[in-house]
């Protein structure tokens, strides 16, 4: 198995927050992501990927593919949207950076498939200092 990576960018508007909770208590759990006026992010993802050498050309897959696919299922719905009322697959669920890396596992996952490799982890870069990784351990959105 070799695995290889992707890194792509986004950026995204977001609020994390129950609505059943009141402002105040939202600001106690989420800080200052619960910000009712919503805040943006420049998100970074790396998609990695694994799989045995293609024979033909030493590939495990292609990394322009990977990137194409990666554009197609999470860029294209992720970039310059609100996570929380422009994303379909985000529709009901806390928009944390947690629930994000689940989603776009799930996007991807068929598609990695589809072109011979197996998607192996889904790392997302909130800021510099705060990042998720996925590994695809059947985990639910919350
Ligand atoms: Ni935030």
């Amino acid at each position: 198995m070799v695995y290889i990576t992707r890194r792509e960018r986004f950026n995204a508007a977001h609020r994390m927050y129950k609505p059943e909770l009141s402002d105040d208590e939202n600001y106690r759990i989420f800080g200052p992501c619960s910000n009712p006026n919503w805040h943006g992010h420049n998100y970074t993802l790396h998609v990695t990927v694994r799989g045995k050498l293609n024979p033909d050309t030493g590939f495990t897959m292609n990394l322009k593919e990977l990137s194409l696919l990666i554009r197609e299922y999470v860029i294209e719905k992720l970039d310059h949207k609100n996570v929380n009322i422009e994303v379909a697959f985000m529709q009901g669920k806390i928009a944390t950076s947690e629930n994000l890396a689940i989603a776009i596992w799930n996007q991807l996952e068929e598609p990695v498939l589809k072109a011979g490799a197996e998607l192996f982890k889904v790392k997302l870069e909130e800021t510099e200092n705060n990042f998720v990784e996925y590994y695809g351990e059947n985990q639910k959105l919350i």
